[in-house]
């Protein structure tokens, strides 16, 4: 069992990435989608219709598109889930709590031009546009399940590079030991954020082996084209033997630390969500069972691997530690 990114020597030429690019600023997003009960986050159910961000009654309905990947399944098998299911069944809480209205709400927000600034415990603080990542690192296709924490998943071709690369270019400090990721925080676009219940920005963390491991990407697109504003573009963070809420949309800032850094969810509902969350079939979060999992787009559940069922990748980055400590 090995994941199978498709090698660098078949990444999509860069002239078709790019006029994908444009195809697919001309994408419709369809509304709709498979309708699943939410098992949101406790705290967010306490989100008052007052403060609710408003979701638009209808969704202009555009043309039907063929998304480009190579792949059609992952390295397990498992087919691709569509382009409609990944770029309309989206969290994103800065946005809304609502998974099929994200898509509408994004619509307009601006990923491009976008900068990261890289920062903190490295001898070479940098700031970084978006497009300088793309040229400098060649993104290639990474077809990755991603698990959520609610208990549903897909599998999706992301266009990414190794977040090792760029780590490699600001050269981390001996002292560093994790690395911290912060989120764009535009209350003025994202109606989520005037909810004063969360701590914005939505920020997360990972060890710094974790953050320099092969599978650990900075996703800049998927299905071939440019990365939908409801999945985090500009870029994002995938981690995929991790829980999706691990994976932060929207980054602006890198920073190596010497401590754990907080992440959003562990500051809200620290017994719910840990700092690790290692997709773990056997600990069930405190509120549901993790043993099973909805596939977007398939009738019934299907089991959940250990770790996402990139064990074989992963596991020695934990040797020594108690998972059901971790979660
Ligand atoms: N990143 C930000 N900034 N805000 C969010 O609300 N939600 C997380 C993660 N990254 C989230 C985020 C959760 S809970 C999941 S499951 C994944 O994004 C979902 O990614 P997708 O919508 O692209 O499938």
């Amino acid at each position: 069992m090995k994941p199978d990114p498709i090698p660098s020597s078949e990444i999509t030429p860069k002239d078709l990435y790019l006029s994908r690019r444009e195809f697919l600023k001309t994408l419709g997003l369809l509304a709709g989608g498979a309708v699943l009960a939410a098992c949101a986050p406790k705290l967010a159910e306490t989100q008052s219709a007052a403060t609710a961000a408003p979701r638009p009654a209808t969704a202009s309905p555009r043309p039907a598109v063929t998304p480009f990947s190579r792949a059609t399944a992952d390295e397990l098998g498992d087919p691709l889930n569509s382009y409609k299911d990944i770029t309309n069944y989206n969290n994103y809480y800065e946005f809304t709590t609502d998974k099929q209205g994200v898509a509408v709400l994004a619509r307009d927000f601006p990923t491009s031009p976008w900068d990261v600034q890289v920062h903190g415990l490295v001898h070479r603080p940098r700031t970084f546009s978006v497009d300088e990542l793309i040229r400098k690192f060649q993104p290639e296709e990474r077809v990755y399940r991603l698990r959520c924490v609610e208990a549903w998943s897909m599998v999706i071709p992301w266009l990414g590079f190794p977040l090792r690369k760029l780590l490699k270019e600001v050269e981390p400090a001996g002292s560093a030991r994790y690395v911290r990721f912060e989120a764009v925080y535009q209350p003025e676009k994202m109606p989520g954020q005037k909810v004063p219940f969360y701590p914005w920005p939505y920020q997360e963390g990972l060890r710094l082996d974790e953050a320099m491991h092969d599978l650990t990407i900075l996703a800049t697109g998927l299905y071939g084209g440019e990365l939908p504003p409801q999945n985090g573009g500009g870029i994002r963070l995938v981690v995929p033997w991790k829980y999706g809420f691990k994976s932060i949309k929207a980054i602006i800032k890198i920073e190596l630390t010497a401590e754990q850094p907080a992440t959003l969810w562990s500051t809200v509902a620290p017994d719910e969500y840990g700092f690790y969350a290692n997709v773990n079939p056997r600990v069930d979060h405190p509120r549901w069972s993790q043993r099973t999992e909805r596939r977007i787009g398939e009738f019934g559940r299907r089991d959940t691997l250990m770790f996402n069922g990139y064990a074989e990748q992963v596991a020695q980055l934990y040797n020594g530690m108690d998972l059901r400590l971790y979660y």
